[in-house]
């Protein structure tokens, strides 16, 4: 019996991945750009066991049983394995129960799948003793999950081979490169969403031609100036692009047909409250960026984190116990009602924000070493059921 446990962390695009030129090996019509955001405080875990004892695969998904027929998940399998090391032997030929979990709300835009997919991709490998480069892999239970196999700033290629051999992430910069970043994660909602970026990416690319200006005249050029903003540590200009790629993001949403909505008055609530104070202080010292659900991702430096939470508490109060509404690296919250008279912004009612967390960019998958760490126990059932 072998039993070995990974985490692995969210990502969050700057340069966003929307259409695919390939459903099936998951192959993106364009680059995309993205943070690896540290585990301390979003993750994914999978324990997997192997055992001669076994009679059929299992996967346990956030504490359910789940089909373990699942094309993305046997790919990932299936491609991992080629892979095996050579001393594998019999291993090979062993079941396996596969135990997945997230820390995060799953499905709510929050880069769930991602994080998922790249703790399962990256703990088979360990199990098999794959050696080289798993992105490409990890690209097969979800696209945006090849960037997190990699800390720090991670770009994806998106390659020119029809077989996906190059397309892969890369990292940019580690996380040490720029430590002053934060992240500041604002849930606006926990609901699952309505239209998947599966499906909504695929109807984009049938029917939206601002995606095809954007594939051909935008992204290439875009992906270059970020690279260097980051570089460089230019974070007006990062946050420039950081916006202005997720506005144009979400213009292709309304752009495909059937539009696909996925911000909301919240979510426009907080735009208007990052332009408002980067207008205020004269530079732009926040970005937000919003992928397919209603919740925000807020880039910032570490010396503006107070005073913006403060203001986001000012304005969006909550309706829980402060230290469950701001979660993560610690805040010092104060009183800016004044500032946001000054703004002339309406504070919203109560629990719009279901909760904050404070973060930043962190490093790529781990495996964890102690037994107390899996979630299967030595009878390969779920600890937690
Ligand atoms: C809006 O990676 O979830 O978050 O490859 O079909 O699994 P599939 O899609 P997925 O799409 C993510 C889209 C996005 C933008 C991004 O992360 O780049």
């Amino acid at each position: 019996m072998k039993t070995i446990t990974g985490i692995a962390p969210v990502n969050i695009a700057v340069i966003k991945y929307w259409g695919k030129r390939d459903e099936d090996l998951i192959l993106p019509i364009n680059d995309s750009l993205s943070c690896t955001l540290s585990t301390d405080f979003m993750c994914a875990k999978t324990t997997i066991m192997a055992s001669p004892t076994f009679t059929t695969h299992r996967f346990w998904l956030n504490n359910k049983e789940t089909d373990f027929n699942n094309e993305r998940l046997n790919n990932c399998l299936t491609e991992v394995r080629k892979r095996a090391s050579p001393e594998c032997g019999d291993l090979l030929n062993w079941k396996l129960h596969i135990c997945s979990e997230n820390n995060f709300p799953t499905a709510a835009g929050l880069a769930s799948s991602a994080a998922g997919y790249a703790a399962l991709v990256s703990t088979l490998a360990a199990l098999y003793g794959v050696e080289g480069d798993i992105s490409a892999i990890a690209r097969r239970g979800s696209g945006s999950a090849c960037r997190s196999i990699y800390g720090g700033f991670v770009r994806w290629n998106k390659g020119v081979k029809p077989g996906g051999e190059d397309s892969m992430a890369g990292q940019i910069a580690p996380a040490a490169h720029w430590p002053e970043i934060r992240v500041l994660i604002l849930v606006v909602s926990d609901d699952q969403k309505k239209y998947s970026s599966t499906n909504g990416m695929k109807q984009s690319v049938l029917t939206s031609d601002l995606l095809k200006h954007r594939t051909e005249k935008i992204v290439p050029g875009r992906v270059d100036e970020i690279i260097r903003a980051i570089k460089m540590k230019n974070f007006e200009a990062f946050a420039k692009i950081t916006m202005q790629d997720s506005n144009q993001f979400h213009a292709i949403c309304l752009d495909t047909f059937p539009p696909c909505f996925y911000m909301n008055d919240v979510s426009r609530a907080i735009i208007e409250l990052v332009h408002a104070y980067n207008e205020f202080q004269g530079t732009t010292k926040v970005a937000y960026t919003f992928d397919a659900g209603p919740n925000a991702c807020l880039y910032l430096l570490e010396n503006d984190v107070d005073e913006i939470v403060s203001l986001i508490n000012d304005i969006f109060p909550s309706n829980i116990n402060p230290s469950d509404f701001i979660r993560g690296l610690p805040v010092k919250v104060k009183n800016l009602s004044d500032l946001r008279e000054t703004l002339k912004i309406q504070p919203q009612t109560p629990g719009k924000l279901k909760y904050v967390i404070h973060t930043k960019i962190g490093d790529g998958p781990k495996i964890l070493s102690e037994a107390s760490d899996h979630l299967l126990g030595e009878n390969g059932l779920p600890k937690n059921l």
